[in-house]
């Protein structure tokens, strides 16, 4: 299978790289200016004023469209998982590239995760559009605070590990 791979798309490793490097863009980035912009505000506004019908709606509107916004991210990172381990075998990469290990160490302790957890909030069990129709108030408002927490314990992770995997990546630091 290993050779199978090496002989077809080994050729092609600049190509792998590039679909790698353009997932690694999309999960990246594709939720932040929705999130800082639209969802944050619009639940710290609610909160300052909860019995506000207008500002809970649009508190309700900001976390359903960021449950479908999230489905860029959520497409792309299966396919730099997929990417990074056809560049690892076709590039014939080890483990004793300190800087590689400790990458894949941070994308299976941190990314996966909170991957994990993200697209169950998004899509599956805590899908908020899904709630409001199908699920009671009750469970709705439960689940907008299940997500506000899972926002509050990521972004921290998020802004420190995600440009120090790019960083580890991209630079390749010897040193460590
Ligand atoms: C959150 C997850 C990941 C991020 C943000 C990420 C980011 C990147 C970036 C930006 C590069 C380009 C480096 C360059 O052009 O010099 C890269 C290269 C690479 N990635 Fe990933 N990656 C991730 C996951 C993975 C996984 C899961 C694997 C392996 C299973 C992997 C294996 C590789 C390898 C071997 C290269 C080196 C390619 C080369 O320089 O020729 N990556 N990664």
């Amino acid at each position: 299978m290993i050779e199978f791979l090496r002989e077809t798309l080994g050729p092609h490793y600049l190509v792998v790289k590039f679909v790698h490097v353009f997932a690694v863009m999309a999960w990246s980035w594709s939720t932040a200016i929705a999130y800082t912009s639209y969802l944050k505000p619009a639940y710290l506004k609610w909160r300052k004023n909860p019995d506000d019908p207008i500002l809970e709606q649009r508190r309700d509107w900001a976390f359903e469209q960021f449950d479908r916004g999230a489905v860029v991210e959520h497409t792309a990172f299966p396919v730099l998982l997929l990417s990074g381990g056809l560049l690892f075998v076709l590039g014939n990469w080890n483990l004793d590239f300190h800087w590689l290990l400790f990458k894949l160490s941070i994308v299976v302790l941190v990314f996966f995760p909170i991957e994990v957890a993200d697209y169950w909030l998004s899509h599956m069990g805590g899908n908020k559009y899904r709630i409001r129709t199908r699920g009671t108030p009750e469970k709705y408002q439960r689940y907008i605070q299940h997500h506000w927490k899972f926002f509050r314990i990521t972004t921290p992770l998020i802004t420190i590990f995600m440009p120090l995997v790019i960083f580890l990546a991209i630079v390749k630091p010897a040193f460590i």
